[in-house]
């Protein structure tokens, strides 16, 4: 088979044709095909040390997925690559009704542990390495500046592209594991230099720093899927230290999923603005400028879905995407001294935070864990919105500070100042 519309090496070419085996140049055919719809001019190799998949969950009705999985294990087309991927959908320390348990277990994801066996097969890291910030250093999957990947967790994507310089497109669930099978992906947008100029400036005006998840919605949803550069955030931000990584995972997440940002450039902050500066804008950027006013109306403007609006919440979730060292261990002492104010020992509404097993590890290795599980709040490695995503779930009175959770869900958003005031002195939702 020749592929005349996209320039092929000779090695990609042999694999297209067969020197691989059939089921690996299917494997390459669909990659081809998939940079073709993209205006790709080739592909080009992956150069990071691990992959990441997106697709973590059993759900049942993935059938076609497993028998993809199966063909690939058996025409010993394991990964190249060893990969992190998504988090787990099921946690059984996370509080759930009898009814949601069934539907849990015998109806969404009935098979984890048979598609979990099937990803230990294929080249999973370690069996807990499921967690969407895969990057961070307890984890270990942290791409350098310059690396080609072939992720599709979006909030990793960001992340990796933004914080990191590495270079990945936003790829779909299936082709981010073809592409480590093969060890190719097609070389066209967030791969190109082009693909990441800047065509949008944006100037942030606020008095105060911008809650991340606020300014990531309100920018996510003006640039949509183009790039923006962002100036003024370094006043707030300082340096790229470990608070400001975790500012910018949740702020990157927050740009993803109300818009489609697979990166953007913070001045004086990411590694590529450091680097180029104002080069990475194109000519005549549009602008967007930011001040406590837009925020204000960007938060009044989030549909609040509940059946009933002024419902007590039933579950608090924080961790999407999954919380970092620092921040379990500064939620614990904010927390502790919410209770304090309150004359209260626990919170007043069921809540969870979220982390990766190998954070989780490392947290339990602190006085923090057991001072947080003390002021009764749940620590967990389960994807809050994998939690969320069914009818028994939407009908619950949820909260959380994740505006991604807020996207895709019944969940309702709050700022980290008001989720603090409602989990320690029981406000009510208003
Ligand atoms: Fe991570 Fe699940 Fe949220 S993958 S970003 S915790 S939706």
């Amino acid at each position: 088979m020749m592929n005349d519309r996209m320039k092929l090496s000779k090695e990609q070419e042999a694999i297209l044709n067969g020197s691989q085996g059939e089921v690996m140049a299917k494997v390459m055919e669909t990659l081809v095909r998939y940079g073709e719809l993209f205006g790709a001019d080739g592909m080009v190799p992956i150069t990071s040390q691990y992959n990441h998949l997106v697709t973590s969950f059993g759900l049942k009705a993935l059938g076609p997925v497993y028998d993809l999985m199966e063909k690939l294990i058996h025409a010993g087309c394991a990964s190249s690559q060893k990969f992190t991927a998504d988090p787990r959908p099921m946690d059984k320390n996370v509080p759930s009704s009898f009814l949601q348990n069934i539907v849990f277990n015998h109806f969404m994801y009935s098979k984890q542990e048979y598609y979990e066996g099937q990803l230990e097969k294929l080249g999973l890291v370690e069996k807990d390495a499921f967690t969407c910030t895969c990057y961070m250093d307890e984890v270990g999957n942290t791409p350098k500046q310059g690396d080609i990947l072939s992720w599709s967790e979006s909030s990793a994507v960001v992340y990796a592209n933004s914080v990191l310089g590495a270079r990945c497109n936003r790829n779909s669930g299936i082709i981010d594991l073809m592409g480590s099978v093969v060890c190719y992906v097609p070389h066209f947008g967030l791969l190109t230099d082009d693909g990441r100029k800047a065509r949008w400036i944006v100037e942030i005006r606020t008095a105060k720093k911008p809650e991340a998840q606020l300014l990531g919605s309100a920018i996510g949803m003006k640039v949509m899927e183009d790039v923006p550069y962002i100036v003024g955030l370094d006043r707030w931000l300082g340096t790229l230290d470990e608070g400001t990584k975790a500012y910018l995972k949740d702020f990157g997440a927050a740009t993803a999923s109300n818009g489609a940002v697979g990166l953007y450039h913070v001045e004086g902050i990411t590694p590529e603005a450091i680097q180029q500066g104002r080069e990475l804008l194109v000519e005549e950027p549009n602008v967007y400028i930011i001040d406590d006013a837009e925020l204000k109306r960007v938060y009044d403007s989030y549909p609040v879905i509940w059946k009933k609006k002024e419902a007590r919440p039933k579950l608090c979730f924080m961790g999407c995407p999954h919380m970092s060292l620092d921040q379990l261990t500064q939620w614990t002492e904010k927390i502790e001294q919410g209770l304090k104010e309150a004359g209260k020992e626990r919170v007043a509404i069921p809540t969870v935070f979220t982390a990766a097993p190998a954070v989780l590890k490392k947290f339990e290795e602190t006085p923090y864990a057991s001072r947080l599980r003390k002021a009764g709040v749940v620590i967990s490695y389960i994807c809050p919105l994998m939690y969320m995503n069914n009818p028994l779930s939407a009908s619950m009175p949820v909260i959380t500070s994740s505006n991604k959770l807020r996207t895709y869900t019944s969940a309702r958003y709050y700022t980290d100042e008001e989720i603090l005031e409602q989990i320690t002195k029981g406000g009510s939702a208003s």
